[in-house]
């Protein structure tokens, strides 16, 4: 499906204290642009991120989430973010089973020195998810 009628999506990013905060807040003091289409929940660790906070979003009609990470032998917790793995690859799967597409969850290993990563990441995935649609959930809660 390609984007129409100006859907802007509405994306929900959990990030890193340590790592992909710090890149997110880098690429704000850089100026670096990127769509205003998240709304950033800073966390502890990838790895505290549970699973519930990312399927109840999704479920309430938000359109995409991203989780941000220290890249693989960075966690400031030792394996948070190994945590985090296993667990995005089990959300995906119970995203599957429910017919939502599980590309609407993301997770990426962004460093804090990356905030031109961190912009390019959000610019990529709200293309995606525009080519994805509105939720379906959306619906659910139409009044
Ligand atoms: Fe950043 Fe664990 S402290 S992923």
């Amino acid at each position: 499906m390609t984007s129409t009628n100006g859907f802007e999506p509405r994306i929900v990013a959990f990030l890193c204290n340590w790592c992909t905060y710090t890149g997110a807040d880098l690429a704000g003091t850089s100026r670096l642009q990127y769509p205003p289409n998240i709304r950033i929940i800073r966390t502890m660790c990838s790895g505290a991120v549970d699973p519930v906070y990312v399927l109840k979003p999704i479920l309430e009609g938000v359109d995409g989430v991203l989780i941000g990470g220290c890249h693989p032998g960075d966690c400031h917790y030792q394996s948070g973010n190994y945590k985090a793995r296993r667990r995005y690859i089990a959300l995906r799967e119970i995203l599957k089973s429910t017919g939502l597409d599980e590309d609407r969850v993301w997770l990426r290993w962004i460093s804090a020195s990356e905030g031109q990563k961190f912009a390019e990441t959000v610019t990529e995935m709200v293309a995606s998810i525009k080519d994805l649609g509105p939720n379906p959930m959306r619906d659910q809660w139409a009044v």
